[in-house]
């Protein structure tokens, strides 16, 4: 069971240790009304500025920015394969590309007493729908 501190939000998408590699994949599934649920993906971010983590969804066509594994860190980008977008990793959003303008959906990181606890933003509704 995953400890969920007071006045936190919804629930955890998943924890994760403080120290790990710069750039982690994680999934975790979501209910859908029609069809069962769905695998979610997402992204954490460790590069020195603080943890911050996003839907690995691409704002261009909605997929993985690296199918099957977590995109490497570019001199603090993040580079979606399929089409070369490039996201700030502080922020997600992206300087260049087919989406330049567009940002990556950030999720929230709370830290706990060893480890990242990642839940949707207060109010957000993970549907299963959305990319
Ligand atoms: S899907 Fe990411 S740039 Fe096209």
């Amino acid at each position: 069971m995953i400890p969920v501190p007071p006045n936190s939000g919804g629930p955890a998408l998943a924890e994760l240790a403080v120290i790990g590699p710069p750039v982690e994949a994680f999934a975790w599934l979501s209910p859908r009304a029609v069809g069962g649920a769905r695998v979610r993906r997402g992204l954490l971010v460790r590069d020195g500025e603080g943890p911050r983590a996003y839907f690995d969804a691409c704002p261009h066509w909605g997929t993985p920015l690296a199918a099957g594994a977590a995109p490497q860190l570019h001199d603090g980008h993040l580079l979606c394969a399929a089409h070369g977008a490039l996201f700030r990793a502080r922020d997600g959003y992206c300087v260049s590309g087919p989406c330049e303008g567009a940002s990556l959906r950030p999720l929230v990181v709370d830290r706990l007493r060893r480890s990242l606890r990642i839940r949707l933003p207060d109010g957000a509704l993970d549907s299963g729908a959305e990319p």
